[in-house]
């Protein structure tokens, strides 16, 4: 992960501690879409969660960012604990949206 953008005023090092916190304890805890389109999500569905999932149009689909920022399958063992040098080298990805993502992503983030 980049932490240290240049038109940033923040140190990096409060940068690592802020992405902590909202991984942990993010304002925006929940998020929900409605398809609009029948679609396909890749991975998601059977026993090991890799198979594709079909959505039919008119679905709710709800995202539940604090489940997911604390995932062990994504963070590990100690996904609960404070531990802010986990960030150092890692790349953002949708294992931490607490400003969501994509084209609607908060643009204050
Ligand atoms: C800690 C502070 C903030 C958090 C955690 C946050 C989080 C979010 C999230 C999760 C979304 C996506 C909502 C959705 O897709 O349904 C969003 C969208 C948005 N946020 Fe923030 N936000 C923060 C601060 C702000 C501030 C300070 C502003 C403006 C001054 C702002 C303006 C917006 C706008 C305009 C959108 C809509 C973007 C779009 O739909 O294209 N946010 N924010």
């Amino acid at each position: 992960m980049d932490v240290s953008n240049a038109q940033s005023p923040i140190e990096p090092k409060s940068l690592l501690i802020h992405n902590l916190g909202f991984r942990l304890s993010m304002p925006a805890n929940r998020n929900m879409r409605i398809c609009l389109k029948d679609c396909v999500i890749p991975t998601g569905c059977g026993p090991q969660g890799k198979a594709p999932v079909f959505v039919p149009r008119g679905t709710q689909v709800g995202v539940n960012f604090g489940a997911m920022q604390r995932d062990k399958d994504v963070w590990g063992e100690d996904a609960d604990h404070f531990r802010p040098e986990r960030w150092e080298g890692m790349k953002l990805g949708w294992h931490y949206i607490p400003f969501s993502g994509g084209p609607r992503i908060c643009p204050c983030q």
